[in-house]
């Protein structure tokens, strides 16, 4: 069901579904007619998300329901959607007992609105609240959660997704979104509070024990031979890494971490490390009634069928769609190789059988560094200072022997190559996942001035030290 509603001079039409908020046309941004000076001096909030206690069904059957922490008492939070370079305001109440804030991960917004507590804001306390308000200048898949005690908030069902349409939506017959979250559950059905403990920081981080789709138990995709979906993945999970098979499917990767990719068949599987964000189509090319898996294979020996594709028993169209899948770019500045200023980024630390722990980094528990500092707090002396305006290559080496989803925020990068080979596809992304022992070169242009977080988003890494910030001025 959908809810027209309009309000006043400011326009918004919002179409109000179950697992979806549309703001439509009008940005109250700058575009807005006279009359609304009071809305542009004193921004009224278009959505309010509440942080607090709230209960999910996590598992099938009679199990009682999982307590965890959520936006409006539901994980995921609502699914907010926007148009491209339109302004979002989110009024956002915390009813937690402890301090919060939200980033809009993977949004190129302005250095006060990305949600990183004492960095660019103070935590928002308990009974308090704090109006984000910023514009999204990029199209694409995007989610948003607490940067404070990451791994405590975001493990306990504090995240929700952002979707920014193009000014012209693909053609698809339906757009999907899955947040894939993961949990650990004791036997009673209730979150281990085992947060941030050694063993979890020093080897791979929170792995869970149960994997939802949006919130539940995963449920059979239903489709109709010969439809085209869009399917929008979102990785809110610790630390858990997904590497997905289609049986009968060649899934078109469009759009990695938000950003527009030349369409491509994935090479072997699909992997999506934390935070990630892939944006596929999926031609339904089966028959009515057939059955296919989707499977997670990653950790090996811990294969298992994450879902299902049903084919209902009728038939869509007889002739697949020919309509092209490849997005608008966005407005990103291209990276000037040539003037590129060059910087190594070292990480080191974890768990390994070559060099032992050091005690000092065993006994504070910061067992991870980033050109050898392990930061124990969003505040703290900038790794790299950019020059505002210019192309910055980072050379990141992961002398580890464990995978991590390295993340910048305010930016989205190019990443150049793997291991000295460049990449087929240069994509755009904001989180990088480096294989063990990889090396990767990502490029971007410094044009968002002001303290930026680069982080691991294995939320138990980032905790123990691997994070650190790059200042651009
Ligand atoms: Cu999704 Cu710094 O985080
Ligand atoms: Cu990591």
């Amino acid at each position: 069901m959908s809810v027209f509603l309009q309000s006043g001079r400011s326009a918004a039409i919002w179409r109000i579904d179950r697992r979806s908020f549309v703001l439509g046309a009008a940005t109250a941004a700058t575009g807005v007619i006279s009359g609304c000076s009071q809305l542009t001096s004193q921004p009224k909030a278009d959505i309010q998300l509440v942080a607090g206690a709230g209960q999910a069904r996590l598992l099938r059957g009679s199990q009682a329901a999982t307590a965890i922490w959520a936006y409006d008492g539901r994980v995921p939070g609502r699914e907010i959607r926007i148009r491209r370079g339109q302004r979002l305001r989110v009024s956002v109440k915390n009813r937690l007992a402890q301090e919060t804030t939200v980033h809009w991960h993977g949004i190129r917004l302005p250095n006060a609105m990305d949600g990183v507590p004492h960095l660019t804001q103070k935590p928002i306390g308990a009974g308090e609240s704090f109006l984000y308000d910023f514009v999204a200048p990029d199209a694409g898949t995007y989610w948003y959660h607490p940067h404070h005690n990451s791994s405590g908030q975001v493990g306990r069902g504090l995240y929700g997704p952002l979707i920014v349409e193009e000014p012209e939506p693909l053609k698809v017959d339906q757009d999907i979104t899955w947040l894939l979250g993961d949990w650990r559950l004791l036997e009673d059905g209730q979150i281990s509070d085992d947060f941030g403990n050694m063993h979890d920081s020093m080897h791979a981080g929170r792995i869970g024990n149960t994997v939802t789709i949006n919130g539940r138990p995963p449920e059979p995709l239903a489709v109709r031979a010969g439809e085209r979906i869009r399917l929008r993945l979102i990785n809110a999970a610790n630390a858990r890494i997904f590497g997905l098979e289609f049986s009968g499917h060649r899934p078109q990767i469009i759009a990695l971490d938000g950003q527009p990719a030349m369409p491509h068949e994935p090479v072997g599987k699909l992997l999506l490390g934390p935070a990630m964000r892939i944006d596929l189509i999926l031609d339904m090319v089966g028959k009515p009634g057939a059955r296919f898996v989707i499977n997670d294979t990653f950790y090996k020996g811990l294969e298992y069928p994450l879902t299902t594709i049903d084919y209902q028993a009728d038939v869509l169209r007889s002739e697949l769609l020919a309509t092209p899948i490849r997005l608008p770019p966005n407005p990103i500045p291209e990276p000037q190789m040539a003037q590129a200023s060059r910087h190594e980024v070292l990480f080191s630390g974890g768990m390994s059988a070559a060099t032992p722990m050091d005690m000092d980094m065993m006994r504070t528990g910061m067992v991870w560094a980033i050109n050898g500092v392990a930061a124990s707090n969003h505040v703290h002396e900038p790794m790299m200072r950019l020059p505002r305006g210019q192309t910055a290559v980072l050379n990141l080496n992961n002398d580890t022997a464990w995978w991590h989803p390295i993340h910048l925020h305010g930016h989205s990068f190019r990443v150049i190559s793997r291991n000295g080979k460049p990449t087929a596809h240069r994509e755009w992304q904001d989180t990088v996942l480096m294989p063990p022992h990889e090396k990767a070169e990502i490029a971007f242009v410094a044009d968002n001035p002001g303290n930026w977080m680069f982080h691991c988003h294995v939320l138990e890494h980032q905790a123990a030290g691997m994070m650190a910030t790059i200042r651009v001025a």
